[in-house]
């Protein structure tokens, strides 16, 4: 089959998903700023609730010296509801960190020495904000991988492996469209339960769909 990649770009192409930290499909690069505050607040949060907080923080804070600059109570005032308080905490930091120091740093790894900043929002900035070809690895991206693969180790174990895996897909283009498809086709097609594999721009080359197992996987280990 065509390459993965390709296929899913021509996909999101038709059927992205409208939210407001996003610029459209091929759309010029996301300011850092606002990839990562969405990022933040969706660490733990559903998009849906996620929008109208990123949009309210937008309005106070439109960017990263106005967010630095804000009393504690106020930005905790309007955190409130989205829960995970170190959360917030953590966000304030980093923009005080990165204000003082003029602006994002461009690397995953500079990115990673942040407040709050893991792998997995390191990797998230790094590509929707600056196109760079890192892999985007979350729930969603590893039951894509999963599947496509057929991998029938069970999380948490098989992390390592869907890491791997998800790496030999990533495209040296268009990353950050490429890794807000995964997040969509995850989200919207390749979903936990009824995933619609007829309408699934990847179900030619699906492991698991040619094995009827898509439903089933990831496996996950007894806990
Ligand atoms: N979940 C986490 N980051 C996301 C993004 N950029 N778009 C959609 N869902 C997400």
């Amino acid at each position: 089959m065509r390459d993965v990649a390709q296929r899913l770009l021509e996909w999101y192409d038709r059927h992205a998903r409208v939210l407001p930290w996003r610029v459209p499909p091929g759309g010029s690069r996301a300011d850092p700023y606002r990839v990562w505050l969405s990022e933040i607040m969706l660490q733990q949060t559903t998009v849906a609730a996620v929008k109208s907080y990123f949009e309210r923080f937008i309005q106070l804070w439109p960017d990263v010296h106005s967010l630095a600059a804000a009393d504690d109570s106020a930005v905790m005032a309007e955190w409130a509801g989205l829960g995970y308080y170190a959360r917030a905490r953590n966000l304030l930091a980093c923009a005080r960190q990165v204000a003082a120091e003029g602006g994002f740093p461009v690397t995953r790894a500079g990115l990673q020495t942040l407040p709050g900043i893991g792998p997995y929002t390191s990797a998230a900035i790094a590509a929707i904000a600056y196109d760079q070809p890192e892999t985007v690895v979350d729930g969603n991206v590893e039951r894509v991988v999963a599947r496509l693969f057929a991998v029938e180790t069970p999380l948490p174990a098989a992390k390592r492996e869907l890491v791997d895996l998800a790496e030999t897909l990533t495209p040296n283009g268009r990353s950050g469209d490429y890794a807000q498809a995964m997040m969509d086709l995850g989200a919207t097609i390749c979903t936990p339960r009824n995933p619609a594999c007829v309408i699934c721009p990847l179900s030619d080359g699906c492991a698991a769909r040619r094995l009827g197992i898509a439903p089933e996987l990831p496996r996950k280990a007894p806990r």
